[in-house]
């Protein structure tokens, strides 16, 4: 999820990218970059760490021109670091691009690529598109650009310059997006509305597979299949007569119907017109698990590029510790029951600050997984320190790219969650337990633990998981109005069990982290042991009920609620025709395997909370007392 802008017109480009770049900070901040059309050749700076190092770089070494683009950098593959921030490089250095999204088969495009003698500069996924580029150009830009995605699998927006074509940028979209801001003798394109803001408020949203040739003076959209067929082919974009400068200079002079209006500010903007960043994270996630998948399941298998520990490897384990701090270690006790289940190994599932002050007996044969969204956390640091000096594998589970506990772990997977701004983790968790599952299924595959067609059913249900999310998301109205009921609550109770107890206790951390209500989670079945005591019919339980091996068992925990007065709002499979007469408020989830249900279980909490904190009148991105890492003791 990184920031991309281009500027095409006859101001100089860099102020222009630059302000655009800072405007869409929020989207990635390891590494930032500028690329112009120079008079004979392309000209870049590119720097580690946040825009203001580039800033400064470039106060230095100003760049004159007027055509140009620039990158703000969130690491999908690579760490942070000059050689794999963008723009990147044709090796003669006549073409440049940046890129937003993930290329899927780069591994096999860069084979290929090395062994006709291209030279890499860096590990990312984008220098592939460069090199095809290069390869294929034969003096017509856009058809080089063409063949070049053609043989790309995966997301992309990908913006493209080359000296030979100084005054044009060409730009791609597939799965990540991409919009065109039209002005006057000048345009734009961005990964992202406020970048072009105080420029421009008419716009283009490029659809799938569009390409678009922006120079100052017009745009030209191209529909990707249709490039094949020839240059200036019809596309909905644009009015769909004459050729293609034709329709950009229609383009440029009218408003036609494709040509939006966006009459949002700034701020909202940034947050995609949602109110808060947590609400716009929320929504994100059926993206980010799409983006946490992807490229990972191949033929009914998992399949981690570049993973170091092989099948072999993986065998000789023979337990399993999961350490994480909060929303991070609920993550970590879903991952108990499905690396039970699946790769039927004994798993804990510790608290980072416990594991490491405990008695620990850890070797060789142990393996230790970290989950942190910023890996950053410095009791899960500290608890891999422990665990390596004891002789245990790491393998961590993470979303920043090049953070200090991957670093220090023995092998990383990434979740590619983009940045989480808001304070509450929404996104990060959702992917942190696909991606767990997925490590699950891989572990219990190298070990012979899980057939083949069981490991492949369930991941033939994991790629339904974004659309399970987005209509789960959909119940937002029934929980608004949920919230507007129960807001002013002082207490709250969240049951459940197996794999939706963890749901249960991120139900109750999410609310009283930004809604301030005291709130617990429970195993359902521990109701009778003590907390039932509280019920009464003030108190509101939150169940998650959705159909598993313990379904049963949770009903009669319902109904022990209800016998004694209680009020219950319950999280129930679409399928389901009891629950629902026995609760006062119900929130429908599509059905899943259990060990996805707790990806969808926890939407209708992450809303419930959102929603109660606004109605609070309390900023649910900037809970008091919190840090969004927590890289202190
Ligand atoms: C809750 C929340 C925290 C983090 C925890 C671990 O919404 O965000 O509980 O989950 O501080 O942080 P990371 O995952 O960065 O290690």
């Amino acid at each position: 999820m990184c920031g991309i802008i281009g500027y095409s017109g006859r101001r100089p480009a860099v102020p222009i990218i630059l302000d655009g770049l800072r405007r869409l900070e929020y989207r990635g901040y390891d590494s930032a970059g500028v690329v112009v059309c120079g008079a004979e050749r392309l000209l870049g700076e590119k720097e580690r760490g946040r825009l203001d190092n580039l800033v400064r770089l470039l106060a230095l070494r100003p760049l004159a021109a007027t055509t140009g683009v620039g990158h703000t950098r969130w690491a999908t593959h690579g760490p942070p670091s000059k050689e794999n921030s963008h723009p990147h490089y044709s090796q003669d250095e006549t073409f440049a691009v940046v890129h937003n999204g993930i290329i899927e088969n780069f591994h096999d495009l860069r084979r290929g690529l090395e062994r006709r003698g291209v030279r890499f500069r860096s590990q990312t996924d984008t220098e592939v598109i460069v090199h095809l580029i290069a390869q294929g150009y034969e003096g017509d830009l856009l058809e080089a650009f063409r063949r070049a995605l053609e043989q790309l699998r995966g997301a992309y927006a990908v913006l493209l310059v080359s000296s030979r074509h100084p005054d044009e940028i060409l730009a791609a979209r597939h799965g990540s997006p991409l919009i065109v801001g039209v002005g006057e003798g000048e345009n734009f394109l961005a990964s992202d509305v406020p970048a072009i803001l105080p420029y421009t408020r008419r716009a283009i949203y490029l659809k799938e597979n569009r390409v678009a040739r922006v120079t100052p003076a017009g745009v030209e959209v191209y529909d990707l299949a249709a490039t094949a067929r020839g240059r200036g082919a019809r596309t909905s974009d644009g009015d769909g007569a004459g050729d293609g400068a034709a329709r950009a200079a229609r383009l440029e002079r009218s408003s036609t119907t494709r040509v939006v209006t966006i009459d949002l500010d700034i701020k909202a903007a940034e947050k995609e017109g949602f109110d808060h960043f947590m609400v716009k994270e929320i929504h994100e996630q059926p993206r980010a698990i799409e983006e946490t998948m992807r490229g990972r399941v191949r033929g009914g298998e998992v399949v981690f590029d570049d993973f170091p520990l092989s099948p072999a490897r993986l065998r000789k384990f023979n337990r399993v510790s999961i350490i994480a701090c909060g929303t991070a270690w609920h993550a970590g006790l879903v991952a108990k029951f499905a690396i039970e289940e699946f790769a039927r190994m004994s798993v804990d599932a510790v608290i980072s600050s416990e594991f490491r002050y405990a008695n620990l007996v850890l070797g060789r044969r142990d393996l230790v997984i970290a989950v942190s969204q910023s890996g950053e956390t410095a009791d899960t640091l500290a608890g891999v320190r422990e665990a390596r000096r004891l002789g245990a594998t790491v393998v961590t589970i993470c979303n920043v790219v090049g953070s200090s506990i991957p670093r220090e772990s023995n092998a990383v997977l990434y979740t590619h969650a983009g940045p989480e701004v808001a304070v509450a983790s929404t996104k990060a968790y959702t992917t942190q337990m696909a991606l767990l599952l997925l490590f699950a299924l891989r572990l219990a595959r190298a070990r012979g633990a899980a057939p083949r067609d069981r490991v492949a059913a369930v991941l033939e249900q994991m790629r339904a998981l974004p659309g399970m999310v987005r209509e789960t998301i959909g119940n937002d109205r029934t929980i608004r109005q949920i919230a507007a009921k129960y807001h002013k609550v002082y207490n709250y109770l969240f049951v459940g069990r197996r794999y939706n107890y963890p749901t249960a206790f991120e139900g109750a951390l999410k609310l009283k982290e930004i809604s301030y209500i005291h709130a617990e989670g429970y195993q359902a079945g521990e109701l009778k042991h003590g907390p039932i005591a509280l019920v009464d019919g003030s108190f509101p339980t939150v169940a998650i009920c959705v159909r598993s091996p313990v379904y049963e068992k949770m009903l009669s925990n319902i109904q022990e609620i209800k016998a004694r007065g209680g009020l219950v709002l319950a999280v129930a499979s679409k399928s389901d025709r009891r629950v629902s007469r026995l609760v006062d408020w119900l929130v429908r989830v599509p059905d899943t395997d259990e060990c996805l249900s707790p990806i969808l279980a926890v939407i209708p909490l992450q809303l419930l909370a959102y929603h109660v904190s606004v109605r609070r009148g309390l900023d649910p991105d900037r809970p008091r007392n919190l840090a969004k890492s927590v890289t202190v003791e």
